[in-house]
C-alpha cells in the first residue's frame, strides 16, 4: 500500500470514528424525557402533607400532620414539606406552586399530549387548597407549620413525628411582604390554570390573590420568619413585581399594569430562585411586550440581559459554568438554579421563536434555537450527560442517587403509634451508609459541586437533599423536551 493510500485510509477511519463518536454523543444526550416528567411530578406527591387521597402514588407515604394548625385553632392540614425535613415553609411552598402553574400554562399542550396535565393540576391544587385555608381571614396569612430547630433534631418520618407543630403567621402588626406577595402570585397563576375547569375555584383563588397583593404592598416589611432556612436576601421588590405581573396576566386590569410601569422596581439579574424572582417577571412581561403592550421595553431589555449574562459564548457572560457544563451559582441545592435557568431559557426561546426575534448580546445575536439548546443541555446534564456519567434524578436513568437526604424515604415504614427516639434516630437511619428503604422517585437531588463532583451520601445534604421547587420548575421544560416540538 502506498503512503497516499494509507493516509487516505487514516482519514477515512478518522471520519468513521468521528461519526461513531457523534452517534454515541447523540445517543448519550437523548433521554426518556417523558419518564423524567412523570417521575418529576411523582416526587411532588411524595412531599404532600395531610390526608392523602386513595390514588396517591408513592405507596410508602401515609397521612401526616393531621393536627397541623391546632395550636392556633385553625385548620392547616395539607400543603407540602419543602425538602428532606418535615416543616411546611410558606415561602418555598408558594414559589413551588407559582412555578408549577407557570409550567402548566406555558406548556399546556405538551402536558396534555403527555397525559400529565391532570397530575400537574392536582399538584397545584394540593398547594392552593392549603393556601385557601392559610388565608381564610383578611390580612392574615399562616406561613409556617413546624419548629425548624426541633424538627432538625429528629430524623423521623412525617407519619411518626411528635415534634411541635408550631404555627407562624403574618398580619397587620407583623407583616411579611415577600411571603404575602409570593402566595398572591401562586394563587393568581393557579387561578388561570383552573379558569376553564372550575370557575368557582378559580375565582376564589383570584380574589385571595388580589387581597394578598393589597396587603403586601400596603404593609411593607421584609419577612424574616423563616430564617435561617428561607431568609429573603433580595428583599420584597421582586415579589411585588412578580405578584403584580401574575395578577395582570390573570385579570388584564389596568391597575396592575400601572403598578408594573410606575411603582414596581426591577433589576437586571442572573438568577431565578425562591428568593429572587425578577427574571421570571421580566420573561413574562417580555411576552406582553412582544404582543404589543406598551412601555414594557425595559423589562424586555432586562430579560435579554438575563440571557446574555447566563449564556456561554455571550460577551456579557458572567455566571460560573462547571467544567462539565453545569450552571453553578452556589453549592447546596444548586440544581434549583439549573432547572430554573432551563425553564426560563425554554420559555424565552418560545417567545423569540413566536415573534421571530433574537437576543442581542453586544455584537452577538442568539436565536431561539441557541437559547433552547442551552436549556436542553442543562436538563441533559442532570439526567446523565455529565462527567460522573450518572443521573441526578432518583429512580431515573443510569446510576441514580439512592441516598437522598430525606426523612420519609430513609426511615422504614412503621406503625403510626410507634414513638421514635429522636436521640437514636440519627444513628439508626441518617448515618446508615445504605440505600434508602424507599425510592424517592423523581427527586432531583442537590447535585454535584462546582467541579462536577458528587457523593451519594445522605449526610451530605448540599448534594443529596431534594427540594420541591427544583422539580416544580423542571416540569414545563421536561414536557417540552418530551414532545420535542411535536404538538
Ligand atoms: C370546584 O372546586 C371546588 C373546591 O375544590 C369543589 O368543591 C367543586 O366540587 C369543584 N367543582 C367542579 C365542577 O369540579
Amino acid at each position: 500500500m502506498g503512503t497516499s493510500m494509507r493516509s487516505w485510509m487514516a482519514v477515512l477511519i478518522m471520519v468513521w470514528l468521528t461519526l461513531v463518536q457523534g452517534i454515541f454523543v447523540a445517543v448519550d444526550a437523548t433521554f426518556n424525557y417523558k419518564d423524567a416528567l412523570t417521575k418529576s411530578i411523582i416526587f411532588l406527591e411524595a412531599q404532600r402533607s395531610g390526608k392523602l387521597p386513595p390514588n396517591h402514588r408513592p405507596q410508602w407515604r401515609g397521612d401526616s400532620g393531621l393536627d397541623d394548625g391546632k395550636l392556633a385553632n385553625v385548620d392547616l392540614v395539607g400543603g407540602y414539606y419543602d425538602a428532606g425535613d418535615n416543616v411546611k415553609y410558606g415561602l418555598p411552598m408558594a414559589f413551588t406552586v407559582t412555578t408549577l402553574a407557570w409550567g402548566a400554562l406555558a406548556y399546556h399542550k405538551e402536558l396534555h399530549a403527555t397525559g400529565e396535565l391532570p397530575h400537574v393540576r392536582s399538584a397545584i391544587k394540593w398547594g392552593t387548597d392549603y393556601f385557601l385555608k392559610a388565608s381564610s381571614r383578611k390580612n392574615r396569612l399562616y406561613v409556617q407549620v413546624g419548629d425548624p430547630v426541633l424538627d432538625h433534631q429528629c430524623w423521623v418520618r412525617p407519619e411518626n413525628m411528635r415534634t411541635p407543630r408550631t404555627v407562624l403567621r403574618i398580619d397587620e402588626n407583623n407583616p411579611g411582604t415577600e411571603i404575602a406577595a409570593e402566595t398572591s402570585a401562586a394563587m393568581a397563576a393557579a387561578s388561570i390554570v383552573f379558569r376553564h375547569t372550575n370557575r368557582t375555584y378559580s375565582r376564589r383563588l383570584l380574589n385571595k390573590a388580589k387581597l394578598l397583593f393589597e396587603f403586601a404592598k400596603t404593609h411593607k416589611k421584609t419577612f424574616d420568619g423563616e430564617c435561617p432556612f428561607y431568609c429573603s436576601f433580595s428583599g420584597y421588590n421582586d415579589e411585588l413585581l412578580w405578584s403584580a405581573t401574575w395578577l395582570y396576566k390573570a385579570t388584564t386590569k389596568p391597575m396592575y399594569l400601572k403598578y408594573i410601569k410606575e411603582e414596581a422596581t426591577s433589576a437586571a439579574v442572573a438568577e431565578f430562585s425562591w428568593d429572587l424572582k425578577y427574571a421570571g417577571a421580566q420573561v413574562l412581561l417580555s411576552k406582553l411586550y412582544f404582543e404589543g403592550v406598551k412601555d414594557l421595553e425595559s423589562y424586555k431589555k432586562d430579560a435579554d440581559s438575563f440571557i446574555c449574562s447566563v449564556l456561554p459564548g455571550s460577551p456579557f457572560h458572567q455566571v460560573y459554568i462547571s467544567p462539565g457544563g453545569m450552571i453553578n451559582l452556589r453549592d447546596g441545592a444548586n440544581t434549583q438554579y439549573v432547572t430554573s435557568t432551563a425553564f426560563l431559557f425554554s420559555v424565552y426561546s418560545d417567545i423569540l421563536a413566536e415573534h421571530n426575534q433574537k437576543v442581542q448580546c453586544g455584537n452577538q445575536a442568539f436565536d431561539s434555537t441557541r437559547v433552547m439548546a442551552f436549556a436542553k443541555q442543562q436538563i441533559d446534564y442532570l439526567l446523565g450527560s455529565n462527567p460522573e456519567k450518572r443521573s441526578y434524578m432518583v429512580g431515573f436513568g443510569h446510576n441514580p442517587p439512592v441516598q437522598a437526604h430525606h426523612r420519609g424515604a430513609s426511615v422504614p415504614v412503621m406503625s403510626t403509634n410507634t414513638i421514635v427516639n429522636c436521640g437514636t434516630s440519627f444513628a439508626n437511619w441518617f448515618n446508615k451508609d445504605a440505600p434508602n428503604p424507599h425510592e424517592l422517585t423523581g427527586a432531583f437531588v442537590g447535585g454535584p459541586d462546582r467541579f462536577d463532583n458528587f457523593v451519594d451520601k445522605r449526610w451530605d445534604s448540599s448534594k443529596t437533599e431534594p427540594c420541591t421547587y427544583v422539580n416544580s420548575i423542571s416540569v414545563g421544560v421536561l414536557a417540552k423536551l418530551a414532545t420535542d416540538g411535536r404538538v
